[in-house]
């Protein structure tokens, strides 16, 4: 995997930054999505029902996870977790599904990658609360259904669009999360600095967040790294200078893009005329995977306007030769 520090996918280094905000309150941004949520969870608990089933979707580090606990928090309720390559078998499901207790909430990362034929033990789970499972062999097989105790799933998903519609359609909340401002950005790295013990001036926190690809996870990683700079050259205390001076040697540029960034760009323009160009050409161009590519890298371009995808392929834009310098 990639060694990007403005990576989106998290590091064994951020899970265990552990900062996650554990109230909608706390939680910045997203303002819609909050706002739904705090109606939903609050009907569910007056009626004294589970709230429906939630299904998360974004890039990475945006928040999903995050957001599955605090929904358990705000429902007082215990959570479950497990994530779609980790199940294996149908076993592996009923499983998970059979340790639930009333009003849990269980969240599946990465649901998506469920197999199909897995996948079918829940819709009835969702629908009906009962799992339906094959017991015994061959001539002796026979169907027994088990009562499941109400509960709630939190789906999270990097790729809505590889979710099977009856899956879909049995989330009750589908929410897309966004990238965030840079006013969110801001709060977030104010937060952090809290957090963390560690001042950060105005001015660096707005730099910062500028540089942040609109993304909790990088704004928090690159604060750690800029704190270690500031430690060391400075007094610990992140300003204007420190800031500037170690993003340049992290060799992040003012809009948060960085040398991947400028390859994939750069190969579109000098290899392939500016574009379109399909994306396993691209790929292999640049010796990246595509889903790599779709994944992670160029969200946050197509998001910014410096790539657009056409149905002949990726395009670079009149913003990207503006920003890079360069002559059509
Ligand atoms: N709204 C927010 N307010 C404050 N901090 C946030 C917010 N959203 C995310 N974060 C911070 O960003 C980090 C990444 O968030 P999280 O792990 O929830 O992302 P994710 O969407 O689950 O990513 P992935 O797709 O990789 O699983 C968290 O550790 C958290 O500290
Ligand atoms: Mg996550």
């Amino acid at each position: 995997m990639s060694e990007r520090i403005v990576s989106s996918i998290e590091t064994d280094e951020d899970r265990a930054l552990n900062i996650r905000p554990e109230s909608l309150d706390e939680y910045v941004g997203q303002s819609e999505i909050k706002e739904n949520l705090r109606v939903f969870i609050k009907s569910a608990l007056m009626r004294g029902e589970t709230l429906d089933h939630i299904l998360l979707y974004g890039p990475p580090g945006l928040g999903k996870t995050t957001l599955a606990y605090i929904i358990a928090n705000e429902l007082g309720s215990n959570i479950k977790t497990a994530s779609g390559p980790s199940i294996e078998k149908a076993g592996d499901l009923a499983a998970i599904l059979s340790t639930l207790e009333e009003g849990d909430v269980l969240f599946i990362d990465e649901i998506h990658r469920i197999p199909r034929y897995i996948e079918e033990i829940l819709y009835p789970a969702m629908e009906d609360f009962y799992l339906d499972i094959i017991v015994g062999s061959d001539g002796s097989s026979r169907n027994i259904k088990i009562n499941l105790p109400h509960f709630t799933l939190v789906g999270a998903t990097t790729r809505a669009g590889d979710l099977s519609s009856p899956l879909r359609d049995r989330f009750g909340i589908i929410s897309k999360l966004n990238y965030y401002t840079e006013d969110e950005l801001y709060q977030i790295i104010k937060r952090t600095s809290k957090v963390l013990d560690t001042p950060i001036t105005d001015e660096a926190a707005r730099l910062l967040a500028g540089r942040s690809r609109g993304t909790p996870r990088i704004a928090n990683r690159l604060f750690k790294r800029v704190r270690d700079f500031a430690l060391v050259y400075g007094d610990g205390i992140i300003n204007e200078d420190v800031l500037n001076s170690s993003l340049d040697k992290l060799k992040v540029d003012k809009i948060g893009l960085d040398e991947t960034d400028y390859n994939l760009l750069m190969a579109i323009i000098e290899r392939f005329n500016g574009g379109p160009v399909g994306l396993e050409a691209l790929a292999s161009s640049i010796g990246e995977e595509a889903s790599t590519i779709e994944d992670v890298y160029e969200p946050f371009l197509l998001q910014q306007g410096y790539l657009k995808r056409t149905s002949r392929g990726r395009v670079v834009t009149d913003k990207t030769y503006m920003y890079l310098n360069i002559e059509k």
